[in-house]
């Protein structure tokens, strides 16, 4: 196979990053096709922690292109910071190997600020959102206020733009939101000194993409977020702003519809979800504190704690059908070493009625209660396993009944942090 997208099956840090950093390996060109560094993924490569947010994961490997396509919205300050922060430990050096689109949207300070001032004043309503300016960033797409990287090419009417941007956004903030406004001015002259080093990473991507495909290179589509925080899929208003499921990657990455050869859905072996909103399979006191401390659930953008459930075989379902998945990589397995028993959601009830599949009306999932299928433990550290066979046999019996319940076949299984902890049954790629 030659194009393949990873996608998020649940909530979001499903530990996306080590399996696109994986599957990067083999890989020509890496494209993020939606979201903005709302998203964070971490690696591990030789004992060292890398968090990216703008660049694609394949900044990690030397000679792979790197593209930040259109559907991505982009804070043009955090992208030339993590830039600078990977070129300085040696990675993404060599020309052209990051581009950035022309089409992609700019996120400003008024986006941030919009964003936090309204989320402050929902108080309890709040969606708990990472407070990075994405909301403002997409609704200013849509109304077609938006500035693009495109706008930044002629300095006169991008400043213009930007202005009447700055009055109208002030306005809001200050009669609408009650808050502090921005000191315009600032903003106007710190643009015009960054413009001279975004311009040469600005590109045509979606030709770019589809000329690699044309010429059979291997490109790999980098989801961020998960299908349950897609703007129609997930649990609206407890979203993010962009479509997170594989679709995307036609009108957000350039590439042709129909010339997607697979997708890869990634799935945590227990649930997590930061942000407010539904999540039947959420486990509270003692045993979420433990699962959250070994795992690691503090957010990658945020540093806020995640709330942490059961796997919840209701939404791979969903998540599984949404993105046409071929396969599925289930990752942190060796987090769940030494719970007996463990628990995997197989259906919800709401009210009376049993519902194995999604419910309908997805309103219905903020009443929905876990129906649980019990297995057997293990314990004992899953350090080395290669195959299935190297891992303690109840654990392989959970990993066997995920994939039955979610109906498609595991890929991959992550026993551990670091680049090499994953067991891999199928590689898109090499398949
Ligand atoms: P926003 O994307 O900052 O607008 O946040 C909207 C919702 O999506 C909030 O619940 C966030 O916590 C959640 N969210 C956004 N990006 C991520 C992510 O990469 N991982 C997990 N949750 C995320």
């Amino acid at each position: 196979m030659r194009t393949v997208a990873v996608v998020g099956s649940q909530w979001g840090d499903e530990g996306k990053g080590k399996i696109v950093d994986l599957l990067a390996a083999d890989a020509d060109v890496v494209v993020r096709f939606q979201g903005g560094n709302n998203a964070a993924h971490t690696l591990v490569v030789n004992g060292e922690k890398f968090v990216l947010r703008l660049v694609p994961s394949g900044a990690l490997h030397d000679g792979k292109v790197c593209v930040v396509g259109s559907g991505t919205v982009v804070d043009p300050f955090a992208l030339l910071e993590e830039v600078d922060a990977l070129k300085k430990r040696s990675f993404l050096v060599g020309d052209n190997r990051l581009r950035l689109s022309y089409d992609a949207h700019m996120v400003m300070p008024y986006h941030r600020a919009i964003d936090r001032a309204r989320e402050a004043r929902l108080g309890k309503s709040a969606i708990g959102t990472t407070g990075f300016g994405i909301g403002p960033a997409y609704e200013d797409k849509m109304s077609r206020q938006g500035l693009r990287f495109d706008d930044l090419v002629d300095w006169k009417t991008f400043r213009e733009k930007l202005e009447r941007n700055i009055a109208e956004k002030n306005l809001y903030l200050k009669s609408v939101l009650k808050a502090k406004p921005l000191n315009g001015g600032e903003l106007v002259e710190a643009m015009q000194k960054l413009r001279r080093r975004i311009l040469p990473y600005l590109c045509d991507t979606g030709a770019f993409v589809a000329d690699a495909v044309r010429r059979g290179q291997r490109v790999l589509f980098e989801g961020a977020h998960g299908t349950m925080l897609d703007i129609d899929y997930g649990t609206y208003p407890f979203v993010t702003s962009s479509n997170c499921i594989a679709s995307a990657v036609f009108a957000g990455g350039g590439l042709p519809p129909g010339k997607l050869d697979a997708t890869l859905g990634i799935s945590k072996a227990y649930t997590t979800r930061v942000g407010s909103g539904p999540f039947p399979s959420e486990i509270h006191g003692k045993l979420g504190d433990r699962l959250r401390s070994e795992g690691g659930e503090f957010g990658s953008a945020t540093g806020r704690p995640r709330r942490i459930g059961w796997f919840d075989a209701v939404l791979s379902r969903y998540a599984v059908r949404a993105n046409g998945m071929w396969a599925l990589a289930v990752t942190k397995l060796d987090v769940l070493s030494g719970i007996d028993p463990v628990k995997i959601c197989v259906a919800y009830t709401v009210g009376k009625e049993r519902h194995d599949e999604m419910p309908p009306a997805r309103h219905a999932l903020a009443k929905a209660k876990p129906v649980y299928e019990e297995m057997p433990g293990w314990s004992g550290s899953l350090n080395g396993a290669q195959s299935l066979e190297d891992l303690p046999p109840n654990a392989r019996r959970y990993i066997e009944r995920l994939g039955e319940l979610a109906g498609v076949p595991i890929a991959m299984v992550g026993v551990g942090a670091s680049r090499d902890a994953t067991i891999v049954l199928r590689n898109p790629f090499r398949d």
